[in-house]
């Protein structure tokens, strides 16, 4: 029996061809560091990484390549980013649909005497840009939205959000984990400072590796949050101020970011609208099913516009995880089941604490994977009537 892995939200599988490849290639035939032999097999790995780094400015409208960071994933950037930024006294909006990657940090520095307040959604789970301008207080420093949710697939107006934040002169937070690779983002257009985002989901490469984009307003005024050795201005003691040295303390992820290069080849080759106008196929054939058969609730976003790949669902009377070890031991289907690590994305959705079963369709997910679904879904609906 064939295993259909629709579980792409938590990391996509199988990753982008020629991935794995140049992994080992990097590991078995140059796998040296960088920026700290001069040897000319090491300005080989450069090319790599700084290669990476314009594929990724290139990709996102960025400032600069050098004012791409990497780190080893979206958690990672966010907490520098956040940690980094905020200072005691300072207030920062959150939407209602956050991933844990936001709300534990920012949780964390309420003892730190840092204030968040939450911006409302609509019956879409839009966020309610409206509400925006009521919460903004003298203190409040930064926007940080989510993308695009991981639980129920909307994407927020970010492009609306940054022009606010630009007129009302706040710094713009981006959480990408769900977007970057599938939904196109001009971190100039849409005035984000800091967007994050991590390279194994829609990026298609490694787990491991992540990275922020940074605005140089951004870069100057972020306290770095790791200090150490970066084979750079080895005779100061401090931190060095250029980038993106400054915040790439220690030896870089060489293989992950090797990895890396080879998904955004793939998504620049094969095109990142046609990745996503195919996983929406999948998503619409599906939704269409679901909306078809008697006791399943589709949470969240109902439409096909403004979303990702990502379908919530519960079944009346079902427990979720019952549904989601059915899926798997009965029928072969992997998919991710409880609360996601966004909690309060739940208690939006009225999904807490029991959750959904989530389905995440990626590039390499068929017509027959989705009718498989569909067919399970049926049996197991039914069998509860
Ligand atoms: C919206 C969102 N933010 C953050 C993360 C954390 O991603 P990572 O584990 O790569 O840091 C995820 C992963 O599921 C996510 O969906």
């Amino acid at each position: 029996m064939k295993y259909i892995y629709l579980d792409n939200a938590s990391t996509t599988f199988p990753k982008a061809p020629n991935v794995a490849n140049a992994m080992s290639d990097y590991l078995t035939n140059y796998g040296i560091n960088i920026n700290r032999g001069s040897y000319a097999l090491a300005y080989d790995v450069e090319d790599i990484i700084y290669t990476t780094r314009q594929r990724l400015n290139t990709l996102f409208n960025g400032h600069d390549p050098s004012h791409v960071i990497f780190t080893q994933n979206v958690t990672m950037s966010l907490n520098m980013v956040i940690k980094g930024l905020l200072k005691s006294g300072d207030h920062v909006l959150v939407s209602t649909m956050e991933h844990n990657a936001v709300m534990r940090p920012l949780t964390q520095l309420l003892d730190n005497g840092i204030t968040f307040d939450v911006i409302p959604c609509d019956v879409t789970v839009s966020i309610e840009i409206d509400a925006i301008e009521s919460l903004i207080r003298p203190n409040t420093v930064a926007i940080i939205i989510n993308h695009a949710s991981n639980v129920c697939g909307t994407i927020q107006p970010i492009q609306s959000i940054g022009a606010l934040c630009k007129a009302h002169n706040l710094h713009f937070i981006v959480d990408a984990a769900q977007t970057a690779g599938v939904i196109p983002i001009n971190v100039k257009a849409c005035h984000i400072d800091a967007l994050c985002f991590t390279g194994h989901k829609g990026l298609l490469g490694p787990q491991g590796i992540g990275g922020i984009i940074l605005t140089k307003e951004m870069a100057q005024i972020l306290t770095p949050l790791i200090a150490g050795g970066t084979g750079s201005f080895s005779h100061l003691e401090t931190i060095p101020t250029h980038m993106p040295d400054a915040f790439e303390a220690g030896t870089l992820n060489l293989p992950g970011i090797t990895g890396l290069n080879e998904g955004l080849s793939y998504i620049e080759a094969v095109g990142m609208k046609n990745i996503h106008n195919h996983e929406l196929a999948l998503t619409k054939t599906f939704l269409e099913g679901l909306r078809s058969i008697t006791g399943i609730n589709i949470i969240g976003k109902q439409e096909i516009q403004d979303r990702t790949a990502v379908v919530s669902i519960t079944i009346n009377g079902v427990d979720p995880a019952s549904i989601a070890y059915e899926l798997e031991s009965n029928y072969y289907i992997m998919t991710r089941v409880g609360l996601h690590c966004a909690p309060r994305a739940h208690q939006t959705l009225g999904t807490y604490p029991e959750g959904t079963v989530r389905f995440s369709f990626g590039y390499a997910n068929t017509h027959e994977d989705v009718e498989a679904a569909l067919c399970a879904l049926h049996t197991i609906a039914n069998n509860t009537k």
